[in-house]
């Protein structure tokens, strides 16, 4: 039997990614969950939330990739424990979470809403005090965390960053808690991108969230299970912390009664920060497969 690959991507609509995937490798079978019908033949698999023991059926398997940066459900897929993983992280998908990032950052430091409002009561005021530049803090500062960095460094924001070890010649790094309370205590803005692992399970909780200043605004476009919902939801509340952007939550969709939904000062969106760009995403999918011994 020859050896396919298998796209297991569940929560969104993968044709595009294997028709690209089909014309790349014309003698590859791309197999496109759930229609698995040779599950034998998979030598190499697309994840994407792929459902419990789907991974099982694959006897030779000979490595699998993440389709975007996170490898969450990969790590937490028991099967897959001695199998290579890989993650793709594209030029696109980088681009994207600097967008993102820069939306709410851009729109909260140069007062987009505050402007908005007054134009309402044709009050010409503003709003800009000066002073020094914001300071963006990023838990995290990876591939993605590390791209954001540079590009809100090149607009002139002050940069930091919490690390586990790592040093970055633009940004200064802290790490271990008093490192966690620097970056959070001195930054206007927090942003979340690091990986989900048990140590940064709920990294912002009611402890951390004493340390932010109460103008700063909290972006999370990591995984929801680094934030304790209960606790954000106090300090949004009690004024402990001005306001948060969520584009990722413990549970996706955001349940209909969670209390999150009525806060005026959280902006909710439904984890499209950055979403992996078909056509790049197949071309390192093609690399890793060639790669294979
Ligand atoms: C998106 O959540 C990703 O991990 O790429």
């Amino acid at each position: 039997m020859k050896p396919s690959i298998a796209v297991v991507v569940t929560d969104r609509d993968s044709d595009e990614l294997c028709e690209q995937l089909k014309l790349a490798l014309p003698g590859v079978k791309i197999q496109q969950w759930p229609h698995i019908d040779e599950p034998e033949s998979v030598v190499f698999a697309v994840l994407w939330q792929h459902p419990p023991g789907t991974t099982a059926s694959f006897p030779n398997l000979k490595a699998v990739t993440s389709l975007g940066a996170g490898t969450d459900h990969m790590d937490a897929d028991p099967v897959l424990i001695g199998v290579p993983q890989h993650r793709i992280v594209t030029d696109s998908l980088k681009q994207l979470m600097a967008q993102y990032v820069l939306l709410y950052v851009l729109s909260e430091a140069r007062h987009q809403l505050g402007y908005y409002t007054q134009q309402h009561s044709k009050t010409w005021q503003v709003l800009e005090q000066a002073g020094e530049p914001k300071t963006i803090g990023f838990i995290g500062l990876g591939a993605l965390g590390g791209f954001c960095a540079d590009r809100c460094a090149d607009l002139g924001f002050n940069t930091m960053a919490w690390t586990e070890q790592s040093k970055h010649e633009r940004h200064p790094c802290f790490h271990g808690d008093t490192g966690l309370m620097k970056v959070i205590s001195e930054s206007d803005f927090v942003v979340l991108l690091l990986p989900m692992t048990e140590h940064t399970h709920h990294i912002i909780n009611s402890k951390t969230l004493s340390w932010f200043k109460k103008e700063a605004v909290l972006i999370n476009v990591a995984r929801g299970g680094h934030v304790d919902p209960e606790a954000l939801h106090h300090a949004l509340t009690s004024g402990q912390l001005k306001s948060a952007v969520l584009d990722v939550f413990e549970q996706e969709p955001l349940p209909q009664d969670s209390p999150l939904w009525a806060l005026d000062n959280l902006i909710i969106t439904p984890h499209i920060s950055a979403r992996s760009d078909n056509l790049q995403t197949a071309e390192a999918v093609v690399a890793l497969f060639k790669a294979l011994d």
